[in-house]
């Protein structure tokens, strides 16, 4: 089979090396941000590289641009393979790619300058706001109209998962930011208030569900699968999965605004629903874990799948640990410290990132007709750097955390508090140099990545795809 004219993988292989370069590029902020907490000076004084503006550019750039490429170009790859079909549309797939990329670009430009709704994880303004509107939409195009087009009866879990991202994300996206613009760089919120609160964290909490877990869980069933060479562990299990995951994230959202004048039964829903969503999240997981039955032997040598299942063990913890936070008497501790930062990064970094890194390794020889990446040592360099980062990251900010939760609630036998907050801030650098070196020693591992991607893309022996993936 030429699988070149049976499949558009162009876009597959354009959005897979921009995953490379926007990781490189939101980790680098990530770690400048790190720094800044440490040496403030590190600001150099100039507006635009101040934590405030550097801030919202790291969280852009690693879960839209690294995060939203993975998502967007694996998405093209699975529906093309699972649907027995070409994708629908090549040149609407083409404009979803350098529409995101453009939509990054601007990111990029405006973020430092300032230009900002001030909302979190919907900072950028209205102009780019329909940007991303118009892509998404030919982005749900291509998507079902290849899913339309299929070839086979049966559509494939992945595709759930994945479905119900682009869903989802194009709901959030259009109600949290709707706003009245009065200057092309500047808009206010239709919501004010605690209604505006709500939102934000009904969209804040679902972008988490979907964009950083549903649409990576869909990644997940087909790339684990593929790499242990086994079939998911069960299927019924995956379908149960969906459905209770869908049905319970949307109502979780409330557990952002504990103690605040959100009304008490609603922060109550919300942390019940985050409670319960441990179900279903640890089905997903043990799913995932469990299709490398009968196949264990095979992290011994594949590094790729050692990426995937350390994945997946993050995925578990940080899906156990959230629930935890979002009880109120939990999260009366943890609310306003690093705890907070340490449960994104190991959600994020140990997670989303992990499972993308190891995608795109099992991926890239697929999409440039090779045997293999250029060299399996270095994706074993690499997978070592990525765990111990991320677990010195985590660490550092659960002690930090901690610490800092139980210094400011300490009192004394008078009622004063035993502790100013710059004591706490003092207690907690030790762990903001910790997670630096650990924040070091991840992107470090995305330069190794660079190199081997690099190494195998320009490599020019090329083995016939069709040996490599006859599906
Ligand atoms: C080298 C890797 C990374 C480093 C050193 C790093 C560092 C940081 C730092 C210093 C902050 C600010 C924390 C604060 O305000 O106290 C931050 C925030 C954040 N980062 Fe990262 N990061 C990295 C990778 C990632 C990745 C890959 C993702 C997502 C896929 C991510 C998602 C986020 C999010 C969502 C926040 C905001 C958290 C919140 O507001 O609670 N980071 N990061
Ligand atoms: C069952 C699943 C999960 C639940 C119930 C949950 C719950 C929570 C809770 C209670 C907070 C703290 C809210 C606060 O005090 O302000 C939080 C923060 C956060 N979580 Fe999770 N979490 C879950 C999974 C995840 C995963 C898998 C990721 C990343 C991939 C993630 C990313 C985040 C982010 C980015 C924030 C910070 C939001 C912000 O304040 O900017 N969570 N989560």
């Amino acid at each position: 089979m030429d699988t070149a004219a049976t499949y558009n993988d162009k876009v597959v292989r354009q959005f897979s090396i921009m995953v490379v370069v926007w990781g490189i590029v939101g980790m680098l902020v990530g770690v400048i941000i790190a720094a800044q907490l440490i040496w403030p000076a590190l600001n150099f004084d100039v507006s635009f590289l101040t934590y405030s503006r550097l801030r919202p550019l790291h969280t852009n750039a690693v879960i839209f641009a690294f995060g939203g490429s993975a998502l967007i170009g694996t998405s093209f790859y699975v529906v093309q393979r699972t649907c027995h079909i070409r994708l629908a549309f090549d040149k609407l797939a083409a404009f979803v790619f350098w529409g995101w990329q453009t939509v990054i670009l601007l990111a990029a430009i405006t973020l430092p300058l300032g230009i900002t709704q001030s909302k979190e994880y919907a900072e950028l303004e209205w102009p780019i706001d329909i940007l991303i509107t118009v892509v998404w939409v030919a982005y749900a195009i291509v998507f079902f109209g290849t899913i339309v087009k299929r070839r086979i009866k049966h559509i494939y879990v992945a595709n759930w998962f994945y479905g119900a991202f682009i869903i989802t994300v194009a709901i959030l996206h259009i109600f949290n930011n709707l706003s009245i613009p009065v200057s092309l760089t500047k808009s206010y919120s239709l919501y004010s208030g605690i209604v505006d609160g709500m939102m934000q964290w009904w969209y804040g909490h679902n972008a988490v569900g979907f964009f950083l877990t549903a649409g990576f869980l869909g990644m997940m069933y087909y790339f684990v699968p593929k790499q242990a060479g086994r079939p998911v562990y069960s299927y019924r299990l995956s379908v149960v999965h969906f459905w209770s995951l869908i049905a319970v994230y949307m109502w979780a959202g409330p557990h952002h605004l504990h103690y605040t004048s959100l009304p008490d039964w609603a922060q109550t829903l919300g942390m019940v629903f985050s409670i319960i969503l441990l179900a279903p999240s640890w089905g997903g997981m043990i799913n995932g874990i469990m299709t490398l039955s009968g196949a264990w032997h095979k992290l011994r040598s594949d590094p790729i799948l050692k990426f995937m299942i350390v994945s997946l063990s993050f995925y578990g913890m940080s899906t156990f640990e959230g629930p935890m936070m979002s009880i109120k008497t939990v999260n009366a501790l943890s609310h306003y410290t690093d705890w907070t930062i340490g449960h994104v990064h190991s959600g994020a970094l140990g997670w989303v990132a992990m499972m993308t890194i190891g995608t795109i390794y099992s991926l890239l020889p697929r999409l440039y007709n090779k045997e293999g990446m250029y060299s399996t040592k270095l994706i074993d360099v690499h997978f070592w750097t990525s765990t111990i980062g991320v677990v010195l990251y985590a660490v550092a900010l659960w002690v930090a955390g901690i610490t800092q939760g139980l210094m400011w609630r300490a009192v004394n036998a008078d009622g004063t508090l035993t502790y100013s907050f710059v004591e706490s801030l003092k207690a907690t650098y030790p762990y903001y140099g910790l997670r630096l070196v650990g924040g070091l020693l991840f992107f470090s591992g995305m330069l190794i990545m660079a190199y081997n991607v690099w190494k195998t893309v320009s490599d020019k022996k090329p083995v016939p795809v069709a040996v490599l993936d006859p599906a």
